[in-house]
């Protein structure tokens, strides 16, 4: 569909071309988001078409982002997309989950079965595509992990350049090592992900460089795929809520953009109830959310879960009319219970990062609170995949673990390794115990 880009502050209303080269609107600073300029969707050959092209071998249609390309902002662009066949993230019933959670059932949606492990394929195929339909040949963005392995893989796919940059020894090394092999010039710098993130916007323009952080208004719209599939994959019935992580919040203003975008052109008639969990020592919009003062970021933020170590996040605005609009909420965890929730998810034969376990923890303390019930259909997003942070999981289930303070986090859930003599009988032994 044609779009346009709008600013995201009601009382502006500013709107550019689509293929303008900005990430914050030139009048009044506020976000922008892609605004569809027609409204010529009709919900029901469209759901029949895109159930069809399931079976279909073009890259488009197999790509679980593409697929939905008639509410994605590339009308007649569709040639350009840089696709890796991201997507098609299977919804996964998890019942030791929902036991522990509180829930009756409880599904995941995991998107760490993406190509390079997390959630963030969905938005970079659509933000290196806009970089590839501007004619950019320089894609940046700073990164806790997921987002510089995502656009080093889509950048070089495209023939792009990739510059990455990350806070010097606060990345999981599956993930720097991603970005290496996909061939990004990888920068570490000496600061926290909010005061790099400042550095590299005020350097864009210098640099010449496209960024793709979740400021980027493409990447929200790629991610809005997420919940297309999910209600898709659940014949368009809405569960009553979906939890998910938050951290820098670019989800959270994808899956409520989504979600209102169903409602508006009548794929779905009720509206899910978002709930976004926040690590403790990480928690500005859960603090925000609470006290409706003014917003304040966390200096210092503090949590094991990196993807989630965010004070600043840049897209509250939007997160909070999202969570506003779907009459949702905003929980915060502690370590120790995402460490405890995440072990539970492993042992359903599922498994996800420390920030996805997020969910879970907070799943079971809304729960406790009575503001979910245990009768409700609730699908948590799982956003990366188990394999980001094994020093965290073997620290856990050796019983190393320690906060960001210093203190140690119990192995409620712990699996030791043994180590056993060369010996078949001594082992038949162990083994009986
Ligand atoms: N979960 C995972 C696995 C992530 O990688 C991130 C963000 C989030 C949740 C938070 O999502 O920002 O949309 O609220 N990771 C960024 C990165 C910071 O650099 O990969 P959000």
């Amino acid at each position: 569909m044609l779009a346009e880009l709008a600013c995201f502050e009601q009382k502006c209303g500013a709107s550019f071309p689509i293929t303008e080269t900005i990430y914050n609107c030139p009048q009044c600073g506020g976000l922008l988001e892609a605004r569809f300029t027609e409204d010529c969707v009709d919900a029901l050959p469209l759901k029949k078409l895109w159930r069809d092209r399931r079976t279909s071998n073009q890259v488009l249609d197999q790509s679980g982002v593409w697929r939905y390309r008639e509410l994605l902002p590339f009308d007649g662009h569709h040639h350009q997309a840089v696709s890796l066949r991201e997507g098609n993230t299977p919804l996964l019933d998890a019942a030791r989950a929902a036991e522990y959670g509180g829930l009756d059932r409880l599904t995941f949606k995991h998107q760490g079965f993406n190509p390079t492990g997390s959630f963030k394929d969905n938005g970079m195929t659509c933000g290196v595509t806009q970089a590839v339909r501007l004619g950019r040949q320089r894609v940046a963005c700073v990164s806790t992990g997921n987002t510089s392995a995502s656009m080093a893989a889509y950048a070089s796919a495209a023939g792009l350049d990739p510059i990455v940059f990350i806070p010097r020894g606060n990345i999981s090394y599956g993930k720097l090592a991603q970005a290496l092999e996909y061939g990004a010039r990888t920068l570490q710098i000496d600061a926290n992900f909010d005061q790099i993130l400042a550095l590299v916007r005020s350097l864009a323009d210098v640099a010449g460089i496209y960024l793709l952080n979740s400021i980027n208004p493409f990447r929200i719209e790629g991610q809005k795929s997420i919940i297309f599939e999910l209600l898709d994959q659940r014949d368009w019935n809405p569960p009553d809520w979906i939890v998910l992580p938050g951290g820098n919040l670019g989800n959270t203003s994808a899956f409520g953009k989504a979600l209102r975008e169903l409602r508006r052109f009548g794929f779905i008639a009720k509206m899910p109830r978002l709930a976004v969990i926040q690590a403790e020592g990480s928690a500005p919009f859960y603090e925000f959310m609470r006290t409706r003062g003014e917003f304040r970021s966390v200096p210092e933020p503090r949590t094991l879960a990196t993807a989630i170590r965010i004070g600043d996040p840049v897209s509250w605005p939007k997160a909070l009319y999202e969570i506003t609009e779907s009459n949702g909420v905003v929980e915060k965890v502690s370590e120790q219970e995402i460490a405890d929730a995440k072990a539970i998810i492993g042992r359903c034969g599922i498994g996800c990062e420390p920030a996805s376990a997020a969910t879970l923890a907070g799943i079971r303390k809304l729960i406790g609170s009575s503001i979910i019930r245990a009768d409700e259909d609730v699908v948590a997003i799982l956003t990366g995949n188990v394999l980001k942070d094994p020093d965290y999981i073997y620290q856990y289930h050796t019983g190393q673990l320690k906060d960001p303070e210093g203190r140690p986090i119990e192995s409620h859930f712990g699996n030791q390794p043994v180590i056993v003599p060369n010996d078949a009988g001594a082992i038949a032994k162990i083994l009986e115990r």
